[in-house]
């Protein structure tokens, strides 16, 4: 079977180089000439834990190819991924589905024989419609199909989620398109990962819905956490006793800054648009966008009180600017709004990250950025850790406390426990939690 993928961003580029670790062969289509140049030299666009290694693998292999010329990549395949942005509308947060169009046409005027469509991006209800509309429109003699087949990629593990699915979804109509849906996912059968096929309608809002259900649990946890900072209660034991509940579980229950990323906010806002449309708001979606940006802002202030009250010509050293740990990804990450109402506030800020700093510097200014972690530590009035980076899960909190100016550490995703601070006589503040007993510092023993 032959595949072409449309897009070489995060989901194309994952998705075609993991198919062609399956065996198929794959040919990734894109328009930026200096992107498929850089993919055939081994240059990855993005930072992927594995990714490079598998690019080269399969391209030595002759799976895997990369190219401009889509007319040639889509008149030889048997199935065609969409795999083009769908940005957010500024106004609206309405998804933008000109890209995905401007393909359908592109591709619909290129097909040769029976061939499968597959919409991967995140598109809204009815996309599988739309496009099979502007396919026949383009070219009413087409033989094809469109189905819905969602990612749920994390980004710093894309490839194992890949390979290692919970769930394959796939919304279609007909037992043909099911067949060679099957055909492509059979690399999974001996895992055996659930394959779910629906309608297109219903595989189209299972992405929104586990996205902003995902979000409702990181929007909750975070305002449990601002509770027990009032009541004496500790997040991290509330997470686990309700993670333990297996009809709750323990995932995304961590709470933190806010989610950021390029999924969370952007699908939360499209799925309200989505219920705009079809008239039935989903309000706890709406109310959870809201929590999630005022969780931002509150996050800044929780720094200012940390200082004493004001950062006023105060030195702020900041660990992490991603939106989360092995990515470079800026896209809505919680320090977008932290650093500048900081600087707002007139504090300093000198900060580093493994692998963001380059995108970083498109987005803040007047930051010094340092070359580790230590770096930006020296003679600081406090130590901010806004990402989890398993480099900022061990410092050496001795070295820290003889660089920091003023022994604060505001740690914003609880990496460290509290006891192990305050041992080194460092003043610590962290997310919903109390200084407990610390023979029970968030332990859980068995009964
Ligand atoms: C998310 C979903 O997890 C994927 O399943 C989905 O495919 C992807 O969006 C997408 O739609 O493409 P991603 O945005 O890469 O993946 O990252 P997550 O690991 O889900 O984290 C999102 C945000 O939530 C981060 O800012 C993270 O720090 C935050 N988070 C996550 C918390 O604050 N607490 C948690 O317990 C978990």
């Amino acid at each position: 079977m032959k595949v072409t993928v449309i897009g070489t961003g995060y989901v194309g580029l994952v998705t075609g180089t993991c198919l062609a670790e399956f065996g198929f062969e794959v040919t990734c289509v894109d328009k930026d000439k200096a992107k498929i140049d850089n993919l055939h030299k081994g240059i990855i666009p993005i930072y992927e834990p594995g990714l490079d290694r598998l690019v080269e693998t399969n391209q030595n292999k002759k799976r895997l190819f990369f190219t401009t010329d889509l007319r040639e990549a889509v008149a030889k395949a048997d199935v065609v991924f969409i795999a083009v942005g769908t940005p957010s509308d500024p106004e609206t947060g309405r998804a933008d589905m000109q890209y995905v169009h401007a393909v359908a046409k592109e591709v619909a005027v290129n097909l040769e024989g029976y061939t499968v469509l597959v919409t991967k991006s995140t598109v809204p209800v009815g996309t599988v419609r739309v496009v099979t509309k502007l396919v026949q429109e383009a070219n009413p003699s087409a033989e094809f199909e469109v189905v819905s087949n969602p990612e749920f990629l994390r980004e710093g593990s894309a490839i194992e989620d890949f390979m290692r699915p919970n769930r394959i979804v796939i919304g279609c109509d007909t037992k043909r398109a099911e067949a060679v849906m099957r055909e492509l996912y059979r690399p999974l059968y001996l895992l055996e990962t659930p394959m779910l096929f629906t309608n297109p309608e219903s595989s189209e809002l299972i992405k929104y819905a586990a996205n902003a259900f995902l979000a409702t649990k990181i929007a909750f946890i975070n305002q449990m956490a601002d509770l027990c900072e009032e009541c004496g209660a500790d997040v991290q034991a509330i997470s686990k006793g309700m993670g333990l509940d297996h009809r709750i579980g323990s995932k995304f229950l961590h709470a933190g800054p806010g989610y950021g990323g390029s999924c969370f906010p952007k699908d939360t806002l499209a799925l309200l648009q989505t219920g705009k449309d079809f008239n039935a708001e989903p309000t706890i979606v709406r109310a959870v966008v809201a929590a999630n940006d005022e969780r931002k802002r509150d996050m800044a202030r929780k720094i200012i009180k940390a200082c004493g009250g004001s950062v006023r010509d105060k030195k702020i050293a900041i660990l992490g600017l991603t939106f989360k740990p092995n990515t470079d990804d800026m896209r809505d990450s919680p320090s977008l709004d932290i650093i500048p109402d900081l600087q707002r506030a007139g504090a300093s800020i000198a900060a580093f990250d493994p692998q963001g700093l380059k995108e970083a510097q498109e987005h803040f200014t007047n930051i010094e950025y340092g070359q580790d972690a230590y770096d930006v530590m020296q003679n600081a009035d406090a130590l901010v850790i806004i990402t989890e980076w398993n480099e900022f899960r061990a410092l050496d909190l001795e070295k820290v406390k003889s660089l920091l100016k003023i022994p604060t550490i505001v740690d914003l995703r609880n990496v460290y426990p509290i006891s192990e601070i305050e041992k080194q006589g460092l003043t610590y503040h962290s997310i919903g939690r109390t200084a407990l007993d610390p023979s029970c510092d968030t332990v859980i023993k068995s009964a």
